[in-house]
């Protein structure tokens, strides 16, 4: 699915997708051009609108993530952006989960509001609080889960029963998964965002998005948002993520047993308070993300001992990660997040979502896992 399906040939026979590297299409007489904007022909018009190469990429991740239909977009935030956009209106009601990623949270705490949207957020661990919240009739559920950086994970199926009782659609932003680890749409939700810069990418490479749903979602109410606001992806970016995805399932196995590897390492540390990886048996809700991922996925974070001081001792003595504020890549990656993603917000907003001086977030690349190891242990010997 991911390395043969939806690709025609053309003439030339290629064995490599194509990249159509156009801004517009050509129409044999004007006759043609008439039919195509009255929407009696189903054709490429404008790349705004749809590309072949951007169509090969949505068709595929469609088809992974178990959806109708799909739209790639310029980043993640623009998948996230769109997603919300189109089906909101002044007056519309958001409930989202609180621990979300900084400028998800920028959007629904700052941004819908100026629109006149109402939003409402909960601690999405918390069933009662998703219950009370949907007690009113409800336009979108926003969620993340896992999430970032704490990796909390939400009843998925619960809280959709809940938001579709109240006539809301569920949204969720699967970046920190990736489709082969968890497959929202499998368990309720409406509508899945990516940001392709991460797994699907997998080398650090592009900048990418993505939106699946139903055909009448992507058709009715995303297609004229986009189609006119133009968050497009450009079809370098698609094709180089065509040629990306060929190996996310190699890659991901290998980044999810190293991080089940470091977790493991890190748990038994005597510097390290406590680890935080749905993976773990000791993770408030394994049982929970045993049902629904299928693996603990390729990040974690851990509690250092000596707060800000060693957390960045460790960091700095690190040789294999690099520092860093992305995931997903080939690389594997450490983060603070307290001064670099979530610096936003104030202490108190931190402290609401588990985030203090002390938390440090790994997301697994590909090295070798002995290496990973090896270089945490002689560093965490130094501190
Ligand atoms: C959970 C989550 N959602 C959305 C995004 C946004 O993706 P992008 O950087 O591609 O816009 C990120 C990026 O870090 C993320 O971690």
């Amino acid at each position: 699915m991911l390395i043969h399906d939806f690709f025609e040939r053309s003439q030339f026979e290629e064995m490599s997708e194509p990249i159509y590297m156009t801004s517009g299409y050509t129409y044999k007489n004007a006759e043609e051009a008439e039919a195509a904007f009255k929407g009696e022909t189903e054709r490429y018009v404008y790349a705004r609108y749809g590309n072949p190469t951007n169509s090969i990429l949505e068709k595929r991740l469609a088809e992974l993530e178990g959806g109708e239909a799909c739209f790639v977009t310029s980043s993640g935030m623009a998948a996230v952006f769109s997603s919300l956009a189109c089906c909101l209106k002044a007056g519309s009601r958001v409930v989202s989960s609180r621990a979300l990623f900084g400028s998800c949270d920028y959007i629904i705490q700052h941004l819908l509001p100026r629109f006149g949207v109402e939003t409402l957020m909960v601690e999405g661990t918390q069933l009662h609080e998703w219950e009370k919240a949907l007690s009113k009739p409800t336009d979108v559920v926003f969620l993340e889960s896992p999430s970032n950086p704490t990796l909390d994970i939400i009843d998925i199926p619960a809280v959709c029963t809940l938001a579709h009782q109240a006539g809301a659609r569920v949204i969720v932003d699967n970046v920190f998964a990736n489709p082969l680890v968890q497959k929202p749409l499998k368990l309720g939700a409406d509508i899945v965002t990516y940001s392709t810069t991460k797994h699907m990418d997998g080398q650090g490479k592009t900048l990418g998005g993505a939106i699946i749903g139903s055909q009448k979602y992507i058709k009715e109410l995303l297609t004229p948002f986009v189609r006119n606001t133009g968050p497009c992806m450009s079809p370098f970016v698609a094709w180089i993520l065509i040629k990306s995805i060929e190996t996310l399932p190699l890659r991901n196995d290998v980044m999810c047993q190293n991080a089940l590897a470091i977790a493991n390492l890190l748990e038994a540390h005597p510097l390290i308070k406590k680890v935080l990886y749905p993976g773990l048996k000791s993770h408030p809700q394994h049982a929970l993300a045993l049902a629904q991922m299928e693996t603990g996925g390729n990040i974690l974070s851990f509690y250092i001992k000596g707060g800000k001081e060693k957390a960045f001792a460790l960091m700095n003595a690190l040789k294999t990660f690099t520092i860093s504020n992305n995931h997903g890549d080939s690389k594997s990656i450490i983060t603070h997040p307290a001064t670099t993603t979530h610096q936003r917000l104030s202490t108190e907003e931190r402290a609401a979502v588990g985030i203090d001086d002390s938390l440090v977030r790994i997301a697994c690349g590909l090295e070798h896992q002995n290496d990973l190891v090896r270089d945490l242990e002689k560093s965490l010997d130094l501190l």
